[in-house]
């Protein structure tokens, strides 16, 4: 059941990545999908819509006709007793139908102030009570803070337990993110290094080119500290900052990734503004064209303090880490869309190739999350010619998916990954916790005071003078997000 089935997610992810899954095979016959929400539409309806969302992302659409003839739909009130009573005669008679044993998802892709209402309804009117599974699938914000994502977990636990409930982050379900735990743990050549000895420091950038687009109303409460730093920011952090887990299971994966948040070194009070900095973007040229600052965007206030950039530097205080800062970076209407860490080694001992014209650079490990797909290892060999001296080399790897072309998109992994019970790549309600109470910290501070040099970047930059010096000051500078030539690899 998908509740909020004929909302923008819906249309744009969630039945695309379905029908995907559908071609590989990877979604049995056996299925069908009961699409819920306010509007009034019949099933045929419903069906043609499903075909028009697929078609818009997919070339390939011999089975379209068979896939959206699994499609259902049920106007519904989430609010109303008799409505979810409906619903689950419909529920019952597919489970008949289409043979389902009694296994159900419930996927919310809409406002989150419903998800406690519809979760407690769900149990109440007997939704949940099956012979098979029952899965929730819920999208983020997952609440606003630690208070209210508590509210809404204590609500959602009322009808579900924390393993049937699938937080997604969909940064989880990027190929690239899936692959940090690859590079680092089945390669013998960098785990040894992965540590305080070796690396100086990490940066994590994950920019955007687009603004707040229509959703000013919802930023404006949000920023990017609680859009993108609570949530995909920090979960990457935790990939890249783990212990190995001693099996790949779910549990074993996700109590790393909860060490790693609890060694974060709480910032709270005068020491933000030394680790945080944070922007908003005014009016400027982004791929050429003219845009707006930010507030003077639809449904923004005119003098808002929400940020659109925030940078940081995270410690993590354990043995592995001490003293490795981490930066992280991300922000809208910056100069381009793209997801990247870089793992920068230390210098070497002492450099015997020293020359005037030409510095040793550090050994750097790029991965590139988006919109790219790869790995560059940044080295130092001879330069051609008859001296011996050193000119810095790359290594790359593009990653070119299964077909070749490209790999499948996170809404289509996680989607297969819920349905086939494995939540490794969904986020466990102590990560959700402890990640507001880390992000809290800080958001209390920035709304309560009043940033004075807003705006302060221009749209198509990288953001705020003080970005830089929050590096600068530690010895370092943020090393370019340019391009990676796939083509080259
Ligand atoms: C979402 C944020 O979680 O992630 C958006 O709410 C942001 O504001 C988006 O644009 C970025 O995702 P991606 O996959 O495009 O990097």
């Amino acid at each position: 059941m998908i509740f909020g089935a004929t909302g923008d997610l819906a249309n744009r992810k969630l039945y695309p990545s379905l029908y995907k899954l559908f071609e590989k095979g990877n979604l049995s016959d056996k299925f069908a999908v009961i699409g819920v929400a306010r509007r009034p539409l019949t099933n045929e309806e419903f069906q043609e819509n499903i075909k028009k969302s697929v078609k818009s992302s997919i070339q390939k659409e011999d089975r379209i006709d068979e896939f959206a003839s699994h499609f259902y739909y049920h106007s519904h009130d989430v609010t109303d007793s008799n409505s979810y009573a409906v619903l689950n005669n419909l529920a019952n008679q597919l489970d008949s139908n289409y043979d389902l044993q009694g296994n159900r998802i419930f996927y919310l892709a809409m406002a989150p102030e419903f998800f406690g209402t519809i979760a407690l309804h769900l149990k109440e009117d007997g939704l949940t009570n099956v012979s098979g599974f029952k899965r929730l699938v819920i999208e983020k914000p997952f609440g606003h803070d630690l208070q209210s994502a508590q509210e809404l977990n204590d609500q959602i636990r009322t009808a579900f337990s924390e393993d049937e409930v699938y937080r997604i982050d969909h940064y989880l379900g990027k190929e690239m993110v899936q692959n940090i735990e690859v590079i680092r743990f089945a390669n013998a050549i960098f785990e040894p290094l992965w540590n305080n000895r070796y690396i100086s420091n990490i940066q994590v950038t994950s920019s955007e080119v687009l603004g707040v687009e229509e959703r000013g109303r919802y930023y404006e409460k949000s920023g990017a500290l609680r859009d993108m730093v609570q949530n995909h920011m920090l979960q990457m952090v935790a990939l890249l900052a783990m212990e190995p887990p001693i099996k790949l299971t779910t549990e074993e994966i996700r109590s790393e990734k909860v060490r790693v948040l609890r060694a974060l070194r709480p910032i709270e009070g005068e020491e933000i503004k030394e680790y945080f900095v944070r922007g908003q973007y005014d009016k400027g040229t982004v791929e050429g064209t003219q845009v707006l600052g930010y507030r003077e965007e639809q449904m923004v206030n005119p003098e808002s303090n929400t940020e659109t950039y925030v940078a940081g530097k995270l410690m993590i205080d354990n043995f592995r880490w001490a003293g490795v800062p981490i930066y992280i970076r991300t922000g809208k209407r910056m100069d381009a869309k793209s997801t990247k860490i870089v793992i920068q080694f230390k210098d070497i001992p002492m450099n015997l190739y020293y020359s005037p014209e030409e510095t040793l650079n550090p050994n750097l490990l790029v991965i590139h999350i988006q919109p790219e797909e790869g790995i560059t290892l940044h080295l130092n060999a001879k330069k051609a010619g008859q001296n011996i001296a050193a000119t810095p080399v790359k290594l790359n790897y593009a990653n070119r998916g299964i077909d070749g072309l490209n790999t499948p998109e996170a809404y289509e992994k996680l989607l297969f990954d819920c349905m086939r019970g494995d939540a490794t790549n969904f986020t466990h309600w102590d990560e959700v916790a402890l990640s507001w109470s880390f992000v809290d910290k800080i958001s209390d501070v920035w709304e309560n005071q009043k940033a004075e040099n807003y705006p302060n970047y221009n749209a198509g930059t990288m953001g705020p003078r003080e970005a830089d010096e929050l590096l600068e000051k530690d010895g370092f500078h943020w090393w370019p997000i340019s391009n990676f030539d796939v083509d080259k690899c």
